[in-house]
This record gives structure tokens, sequence and C-alpha cells, in this order.
């Protein structure tokens, strides 16, 4: 193998060619053996941690032995996103596709914050953002901006919020959600500076769908306390359940009060593109703004999240601040929605993230990832259908998308006890490693959730989640 570290920082095209090699080889070899490798692993994972505690190398070592490290060692502890088997939180298991397309991202560096840095590119990330508008039904004057996740997305969502609905003093500005939202709700408003009781939390249905009298209730009581309401939160795929919320309920009310309409589709906007995400999603189009994130529902790598304005002029009046020493790259495209992507969000200078979704999606084509969701939505209601029927469990929210919400029952047990027996049931499932799950709160009780979102799960992986929680129910 040829001597990389001497190559130095700018190898010759043989040497960075092998480089690349290499790395793909053992990407290769990693996720052909995806499916022998466990959901997740622990065993070790601290040592190999503190071993990672060091100085800063003066001197270089070889590739061969950081390969080594990284694959066999670093890479496996912990929980296998890309896994088959992984079934917790919300994981889609990053496409080769998106990695490919990050490897041409960084080796090119483009700018992309303003339109004039690099036209052509900043108009590909635009033509990604136009494309998910019309996924979820927002039209051609629409816009938006790729950002690091749902939770920075919320954030910028807010102050888009603020600026456009709250005239009062902000500490007197109310948000409102059902008690499902994410938490990455609350920490936007947190960090976003708003009163410490800025959210409202609504209490849901037996769907775990906002209430919507509740919500109209608390809002007139908040405006007889002298609060300022000023946005509603729909959520479109909660993350404890998949819950979709009355979105057209929720947008005719937003109307009458005049508060911001943003909806939380960071989980269940993308199952837009499939007939029965449409149809359940039935009113985001009406929303001021949508969280999408092509990281979860699109099996893009980490990192790519979107925020969808229906005036991607609010954005911009939230955003926007210039200087002097860019006013050589601000001018803007000449055709609508083609605004500086660092007028609409807090970056300046990130990675381009339009291409982990374009060249996917340029690749393959939409019909390919519509009959991947489709999948997801048929082994969700499979799975719930299995373990409904199968003694010693129940169902407690049947996938409204890719979720489901269950626990094992055993007759007799008071509800602590039932607690403690569904913590030891995943405790044993997880620690087998063979797939991986998550719990959560339903109405003070403690329930495992089964979310068939990774790109990589298939029947035979369901069927095998369903023989663990058999295998390892505690009766
Ligand atoms: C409904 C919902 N909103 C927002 C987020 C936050 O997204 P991110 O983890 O991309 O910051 C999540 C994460 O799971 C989520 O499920």
């Amino acid at each position: 193998m040829r001597n990389f570290t001497s190559a130095g920082l700018e190898p010759d095209p043989e040497t960075a060619r092998e480089l690349i090699a290499r790395t793909a080889e053992r990407v290769i070899a990693y996720l052909g053996t995806l499916e022998d490798q466990r959901a997740s692993d622990f065993d070790g994972a601290n040592e190999i941690a503190r071993a990672l505690v060091e100085p800063l190398p003066e001197s270089g070592q070889p590739y061969e032995d950081l390969l080594e490290l990284l694959f066999d060692r670093v890479i496996p502890k912990g929980c296998n996103t890309n896994s088959p088997g992984m079934f917790s939180y919300i994981n889609g298991g990053a496409s080769i596709h998106g990695a490919v397309a990050d490897l041409i991202t960084s080796a090119t560096n483009p700018y992309v914050g303003y339109w004039g840095a690099a036209p052509a590119l900043v108009q590909l990330e635009h033509t990604v953002v136009r494309w998910l508008c019309e996924l979820v039904g927002l039209d051609e004057r629409a816009g938006g901006v790729l950002l690091s996740g749902g939770s920075l997305a919320n954030l910028s969502a807010m102050v888009t919020a603020r600026k456009a609905r709250l005239t009062a003093d902000p500490r007197h500005g109310t948000v409102y959600a059902s008690d499902q939202v994410h938490h990455s709700v609350p920490k936007a408003l947190m960090v976003g500076g708003f009163a410490e009781d800025a959210l409202r939390l609504i209490p849901s249905d037996s769907r775990y769908r906002i209430r919507i009298d509740a919500l109209a209730a608390r809002i007139d009581e908040d405006r007889r306390a002298g609060r300022q309401p000023f946005c509603v939160i729909g959520n479109a795929g909660t993350t404890s359940t998949g819950a979709i919320d009355d979105l057209q309920a929720l947008a005719a009310l937003a109307s009458r009060e005049q508060l911001w309409f943003h909806v939380d589709a960071a989980y269940g906007g993308c199952f837009a593109l499939t007939e029965r995400g449409k149809s359940a999603l039935t009113g985001i189009e009406l929303a001021d703004t949508v969280v999408l994130d092509p990281h979860k529902t699109l099996f893009s790598p980490f990192g790519t999240g979107c925020l969808l304005a229906r005036d991607p002029e609010a954005l911009r009046r939230a955003h926007e601040l210039h200087s002097d020493y860019i006013d050589g790259v601000v001018e803007t495209g000449d055709h609508a929605g083609t605004a500086n992507f660092a007028d609409l969000s807090p970056e300046l200078s990130r990675g381009m993230r339009g291409l982990r979704v374009w060249l996917p999606l340029k690749l393959l084509g939409a019909g390919a990832f519509r009959a991947a969701l489709d999948e997801k939505l048929d082994l969700a209601r499979y799975a719930a259908t299995r373990l409904d029927g199968t003694p010693g469990f129940e169902v407690l929210a049947w996938p409204e998308l890719s979720i489901l919400a269950f626990r094992a029952t055993r007759a007799g047990l008071a509800p602590n006890e039932l607690d403690r027996l569904n913590r030891e049931l995943l405790e044993r499932v997880n620690a087998r490693g063979k797939v991986h799950l998550s719990a959560t709160s339903l109405e003070g009780r403690f329930v495992l959730r089964i979310c068939v979102l990774s790109l990589r799960s298939h029947a035979q992986a369901v069927e095998l989640c369903l023989s663990e929680l058999a295998a390892c129910h505690p009766s």
C-alpha cells in the first residue's frame, strides 16, 4: 500500500485514487455484512471510547491501521443505525447514494450560502427544496432551506413565527402544541429566549392527536389573561406513536385566531410520497412553515433537515443580516425562489446538503423511495397485527404511519409491575443485539415502540423482531 502519510496534504492523483479505493473497500465490506452485524453492541464500548482520549498526534500513521481502528473497533460499538434490525427511535439508515453525494460535495467543497458564490449549485439545492414543497402540496411561491435537522428547523420556525406574528413583548407570547410534541420545540423556545411558560401543552385524544376543543379554550383563556398567542404547531407524525393531528382543523383555527401555523413533519412529512401518507397528511399544505427530515424518511445521512415556508420572505425577514465583507456575492438569482440560503437561516458557512437528496432522487427516481416507504407502512401494520394476536402483548397505538406502541402484559400485575416487566423485556431484547427497540411513555405508562423506517428493514427483519420479543417475554 502507498504511504499516504508521506504524500502529505496534497496527494498526487494516483495516491488520492488509492485513498478513496481503500476507503470504498472498507465501506462496501461494512455494508455487505450489515445483516450479520449486531443491531447494537456495547460490549467494551466504554473502554474503546476511553482509548481514544489522546494528545494531538505530531506525525501521521498508516491508513490501514486507522481504517482497522475505525471499522473493526470503533464503528461497531453502539447502536448500528444502518442495521436492518434497527427499530428504535426514528432511523432511516443512510443510503450509499447519500454517502457518495457527500464525497462529491466534500471533495468539491462548494459554498452555497449565497447565490453569487455558486449559482448552479445553489439552484440545485433550491430545486431540492422545491421538490419537498411539492411533496407536501405547498404551491410554487413556497421555498425554504436545508438545515442540519428537525431541531434547528423547529428553532428557525419559531423565530420566523415570532417575527411574523408576535407584536407584544416576546415574554408574553404563547405557542400551542399537543402533549406529544417533540422536545426540540420546547428547546427551540428555550434557546430562542421565549418565556419559560411560552409553550402551552394541550391534551391529546385517544389517538394521541391534539384536542381542538381544549386548544381553542386555552387560547381564549390566555388572551383573557393578557398573553399573546402567536403560533400553533401541528404534529405530522409524533415521535412516540407517529400520530398525525387534524391538520385541517388546526389550519382553520390558526386562520381564525390569526396564528402562525407550523407543522412538525420531521418524521411523517416525506410519507406524502405515498398515497396513504398523502391522505393521512391532508391539511399540511395549509401550513405557514413545515419541518421535514430527509435524514429520517428519505434515507439521507444524518445532518439533512429542512424548513419550508409558504412565503420564504417570512424566513428572510427573520434571518437576514448584511455585512461589508459579504457584499460581493449577495445578489440573488434572476427568478423567484432563489433567495440566498444565508438569509433564510442562522447559518453562513455550511456544507451543501442538497446533493444528498438530489443525487439519489435523480439516480433512482421518486418511485424507489415511494416503494420503500410503502413497504415500511405495510410492515408496521403487519407487526401491529401480529403482536395484537400474540398472547402476552397488547398494542396501545396502532400505526398511523410506520410506528407502533405496545407492551407486554401479564394478568394480575399492578401498573408499576407492568412497567418493570416491559423495562425488563426491552433490556433483554436489546442485550441480545439482534434487533434494537426503544421505549416511550404514554399516559404515564412505560411502553415499547417499533419504528419501521430503516431502509434495510424488510419482512425478514420484522419477523426477527417479533420472534425476539416472544423469546424475551419475561413470562
Ligand atoms: C417529530 C420530530 N420533530 C423533530 C425532531 C428533531 O429532529 P432532529 O433529530 O433531526 O433534530 C424529531 C426527532 O426525532 C422528531 O421525531
